[in-house]
């Protein structure tokens, strides 16, 4: 049984209200519960968290012991230092996740202190970049 956690950063616990237009209608706790019984030979946990150094916690926490993290870090991968030093530090392989192609958004967008030391990077398929990054790992 694989071990995954999907670690979700700010403003992502608005999901399927928040600019639908960009980030669909579905909330997440409607699409984990899909993909949970879609993927039975997986755990797959969730944490979600508007605040920086409790992103960095979990990553700490699960990083040791965990077989797969999917990381959106929403606009913390932008910004954070400290999230990208976590990825570094942890010895869990970290995907990172976006549901927006953010390349072709804002070019403040296009930085990201996560992807140096990611073991891979999936952006732009809606919800479905988590379920990508959840086969990577199986
Ligand atoms: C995001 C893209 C980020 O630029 C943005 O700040 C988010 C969500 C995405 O999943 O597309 O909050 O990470």
């Amino acid at each position: 049984m694989k071990k995954l956690i999907i670690i979700n950063g700010p403003n992502l616990n608005l999901l399927g209200k928040r600019e639908p237009n960009i980030y669909g209608s579905l909330s997440f706790t409607e699409f984990l519960d899909q993909i949970q019984s879609k993927y039975p030979s997986a755990t797959i946990q969730h944490f979600q968290s508007n605040i920086e150094g409790e992103l960095i916690d979990k990553l700490q926490e699960v990083g040791f012991s965990y077989d797969g993290i999917i990381l959106n870090a929403a606009a913390y991968t932008h910004t954070s230092i400290g999230i990208g030093d976590a990825v570094k530090a942890i010895e869990t392989p970290v995907v990172e996740v976006h549901i927006s192609n953010t390349f072709g958004r804002e070019e403040f967008r296009h930085q990201s202190y996560v992807s140096p030391n990611a073991k891979g990077i999936i952006l732009g398929f809606g919800l479905q970049s988590y379920e990508l990054a959840i086969q990577s790992f199986l």
